[in-house]
């Protein structure tokens, strides 16, 4: 599924800019990161394609179709969303939870009785296992999951509806390095069986190298690098982490480092 911005431009009420001309084509099967500080614009860029926010000016197409309140309802079938904090119902079940990722696509009635197809409990638990959780985590509440079984959850249930596309808000920002880059294995190899485009934004700079296909950096609601991970110079990561009210950039000697990155991250 192609996403599409074309001249996105978002003004809040109390006159921030958060997006100003942002035009970025993301072609069908990419796995681009959004990489940019804290305020660049990363969450707003990704609430417009599936409508939780609407650009003050421009619009954003998916596979040619305009993003807009008719086409919203379908168009929430074929994305799907992962959040930095989960987004979990913390007293539901692990399947549950899993299995409400269904519910852009079920009647209302199974929303409210929780009654769901036996296909469907057989999907999530299938995707459970290929997330790498267990039997038991099927039924503890979400509450009782640690961080990473947690996202992992968050996963299963992006990809319940088998998505043509993937919106991750910072996806790890909630966990420890390691476990970040186990969830985001995951993220890639189930986006690359299925096809899935994903748009995904991160501050942390080894993994959009990493798991990139593409990195768009945004600066102030700006495209201020477009290119492979490889293309990315020590030049664009300053003016990417130049603090926002445009004073120090960092200092990028050691870049590599936990500490420097830690220093670098908003
Ligand atoms: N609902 C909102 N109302 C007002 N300002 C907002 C709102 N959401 C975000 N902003 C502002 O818009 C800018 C971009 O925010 P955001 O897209 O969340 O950036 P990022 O995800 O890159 O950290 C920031 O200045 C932020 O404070
Ligand atoms: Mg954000």
């Amino acid at each position: 599924m192609e996403l599409r911005f074309e001249g996105i431009h978002k003004s809040w009420p109390d006159g921030t800019r958060a997006l100003n001309g942002i035009d970025l084509v993301v072609p069908a099967g990419q796995f681009c990161v959004l990489l940019g500080h804290s305020g660049a614009g990363k969450s707003t860029l990704l609430r417009c394609v599936n409508g939780l926010e609407t650009p003050s000016q421009g619009q954003v197409r998916v596979n040619g179709h305009l993003v807009d309140r008719h086409s919203l309802p379908l168009l929430r079938r074929r994305i799907a969303m992962v959040h930095q904090h989960f987004n979990l119902v913390p007293r539901a079940s692990g399947a549950a939870n899993v299995m409400a990722g269904a519910l852009p696509a079920l009647p209302f009635w199974r929303m409210i009785t929780g009654l769901y197809p036996p296909a469907l409990k057989r999907k999530a638990c299938e995707l459970m296992a290929a997330v790498g959780l267990e039997e038991s985590h099927l039924r503890r509440r979400a509450e009782q999951l640690s961080g990473g079984q947690q996202q992992r959850l968050g996963l299963a249930r992006a990809f319940i509806l088998d998505p043509a596309a993937i919106l991750a808000d910072e996806p790890v920002a909630s966990l420890d390095p390691s476990l970040g880059r186990e969830v985001m294995d995951l993220l890639r190899a189930q986006a690359r069986e299925r096809g899935a485009t994903v748009l995904c934004s991160l501050h942390q700079i080894d993994l959009a190298r990493g798991f990139a296909d593409r990195i768009v950096a945004l600066h102030r609601g700006k495209i201020i690098f477009d290119g492979p991970p490889e293309a990315l110079r020590e030049r664009d990561l300053a003016i990417i982490y130049a603090k926002a009210n445009g004073t120090s950039a960092p200092d990028l000697t050691g870049l590599g480092t936990p500490a420097a990155r830690r220093r670098i991250a908003p």
